[in-house]
């Protein structure tokens, strides 16, 4: 088969770290038999540089035309300055608003090979977890009103949380199916103990939960999930959130499987079409130091072969190929520990593909 990837591979390390995707996706279409055609397109800080706005039409066109995207990451020390409708996390926000990915997915598990990286408690890490984080993507207080205004005190500033019904549906849905797949377990992230888009976020959730007979659905507020993510990871295996709730324990979680350099992400909407990309920024503290880790953006481009493409034994053939790797005892600096070598990025790729 032949497939067209759109290559987003933004600013800091995003491109080191896309184009170790791309050798790892020919190498997977060598084995396989697939053709992967690959086109660039700008988008973040880089675009700015090249054309003044975060997201040129090019790069929208080139996305909507494309079979799936492989996005870096966006940002920097450079551009941070810049009015919020001009600095580069506007091109990811956009890009996943018309691209209509409401879907975000986020699998955190720890590889026994990393247990030692994991910060937790050697009884609590024992007991392993596998989690999978559903994050609302377009939606939520990232889209809401938002502005400054005069106030009674000076100037204030404002954002909205705004959810409908419809958006809470349909993310729950997708978290309900995949929860039939794993464990059958959704535990829902809200705070509506306060907020009033959470109380029809657990409405909803319940609704939709007697559609799901076979999957059981605990409803958890945010600073509790906050606290049990690290009290007990292993109690969890789908969690379905808002967008900002899931942004921030995303991150939490990445942290647990040893380093957010792991994680990669999937965002989707109704058809196969995603985007994907490492949960990690730019890291532009390290970018062309060789030092980044490939794997999340080897992972996401897995989560492509298998969620857009249907290629599930080409998603496993590289996820397996990644976990052998580490078995195998390769390491970049993120997940060394003192006294073994840390592997470029480019010899973590080399020892990721001979492995394919
Ligand atoms: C992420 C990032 C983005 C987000 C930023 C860069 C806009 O943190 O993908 O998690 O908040 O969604
Ligand atoms: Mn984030």
């Amino acid at each position: 088969m032949q497939y067209n990837i759109a290559l987003v591979k933004g600013d800091g390390i995003g491109p080191e770290i896309v184009s170790a995707a791309v050798v790892a996706l020919e190498k997977i279409g060598e084995k396989f038999g697939h053709t992967f055609h690959f086109a660039d397109y700008l988008a973040g800080g880089c675009a700015i540089d090249a054309t003044g706005v975060p997201l040129p039409q090019e790069t929208v066109d080139g996305c909507l035309n494309s079979d799936s995207v492989l996005l870096g990451a966006v940002g920097g020390p450079k551009w941070d300055s810049l009015p919020g409708e001009l600095r580069p996390e506007r091109a990811l926000l956009g890009l996943r608003s018309v691209m209509g990915l409401y879907t975000n997915l986020r699998p955190a598990r720890l590889y026994p090979a990393l247990a030692g990286k994991c910060p937790l408690r050697a009884d609590i890490v024992a007991r392993g977890f596998d989690i999978l984080m559903v994050r609302e993507l377009t939606g939520g207080i990232y889209f809401g009103e938002r502005g400054r205004r005069e106030g009674p005190r000076g100037p204030e500033a404002y954002d909205t949380e705004a959810y409908s019904r419809m958006e809470i549906e349909r993310i729950g849905r997708v978290a309900m199916a995949a929860a039939q797949k794993r464990s059958g377990r959704v535990t829902s992230v809200d705070k509506a103990n306060v907020l009033e888009t959470s109380r029809l976020w657990r409405e909803t959730v319940h609704a939709l939960a007697r559609e799901y007979p076979d999957v059981t659905v605990q409803d958890m507020l945010v600073d509790n999930a906050a606290m049990q993510l690290v009290r007990n990871p292993g109690q969890f295996d789908v969690i379905v959130t808002t967008n900002m709730f899931g942004d921030i324990l995303s991150d939490e979680a990445s942290q647990l499987t040893g380093s957010i350099g792991l994680l990669p992400s999937a965002s989707l909407g109704d058809g196969p079409r995603g985007l994907y990309e490492p949960i990690h920024g730019s890291a532009p503290d390290i970018a062309g130091t060789g030092m980044a880790n490939p794997i999340a953006t080897i992972l996401s481009a897995a989560m492509m072969l298998r969620h857009s493409f249907d290629l599930r034994a080409e998603a496993d053939c590289l996820e397996a190929a990644v976990e052998s790797a580490l078995n195998d005892g390769c390491r970049t600096g993120d997940i060394a520990g003192p006294g073994e070598p840390a592997y470029s990025c480019a010899d973590m790729t080399r020892a990721i593909l001979a492995r394919i």
